[in-house]
């Protein structure tokens, strides 16, 4: 089962893509996680995403059309993956589609996760991350221990990106760039609507059982 996770920044994504990776057994590739990890490490890569990250802006195209490429080539996808992060432009989503059937892939579902632009920016803001890449809330999802990863230990962080002015331009560029895949993918007929606003347990049953569907 190879599925897309759609939803504006702050929507539940991450956190659904790791209880979805469990439960399936799916590989969880999410395009943030791997440009934190080139930023973290001072790749060439790295170097470039950071301005765009932090000031909330897409990453180019032809960069992330590269890391996806490269990542759905390898042998660990066979089993089926959850892409989380991309495609989040047309072209992104175009190019993928030239890829896939060269891969021997395709996508079976797009699970669109829908959360109201004043829940999301008390997500964001309240946000803690691990650099494992689980995410936690100091309020709806705090971790057992205050600023300690359950998962893997590692001291918890608040993302540049977190930030007001970065939270504000990330939900325009999601409307203008990311929103219009929606119509892209119901084209395709391949889209299911969750809606995002309740609970992580409650959604991640809403997901569980379009998936279940298939
Ligand atoms: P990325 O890391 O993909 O960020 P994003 O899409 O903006 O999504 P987020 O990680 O902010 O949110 P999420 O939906 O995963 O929510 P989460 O589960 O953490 O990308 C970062 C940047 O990288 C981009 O801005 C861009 O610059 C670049 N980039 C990445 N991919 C790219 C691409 N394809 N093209 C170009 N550039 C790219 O949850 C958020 C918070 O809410 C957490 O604190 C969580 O605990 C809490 N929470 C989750 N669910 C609930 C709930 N139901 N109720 C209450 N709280 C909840």
């Amino acid at each position: 089962m190879n599925i897309v996770l759609l939803g504006p920044p702050g929507s539940g994504k991450g956190t659904q893509a790791k209880m979805i990776a469990e439960k399936y057994g799916v590989v969880h590739i999410s395009t943030g996680d791997i440009l934190r990890e080139n930023v973290r490490n001072g790749t060439d890569l790295g170097k470039e995403a950071k301005t765009y990250m932090d000031a909330g802006k897409l990453v180019p195209d032809e960069l992330l059309i590269n890391i996806i490429k490269d990542r759905l080539a390898k042998p660990d996808v066979t089993g089926g993956y959850m892409l989380d992060g991309y495609p989040r432009t047309t072209p992104q989503a175009e190019a993928m589609d030239k890829i896939l059937p060269e891969l021997g892939q395709k996508i079976d579902v797009v699970v669109n996760i829908d959360v109201p632009d004043d829940e999301l920016v008390k997500r964001l803001s309240g946000r803690r991350m691990c650099k494992c890449g689980v995410s936690y809330h100091l309020k709806f999802n705090p971790p057992k221990k205050e600023g300690i990863c359950d998962v893997c230990g590692g001291e918890l962080y608040h993302r540049d990106d977190d930030k007001e002015e970065a939270v504000l331009n990330r939900l325009e560029v999601y409307k203008t760039q990311t929103q219009p895949l929606i119509d892209y993918y119901n084209k395709a007929g391949i889209i299911a609507d969750i809606n995002g606003a309740g609970e992580i347990p409650e959604i991640f049953d809403e997901i569980a059982a379009s998936l279940d569907k298939l």
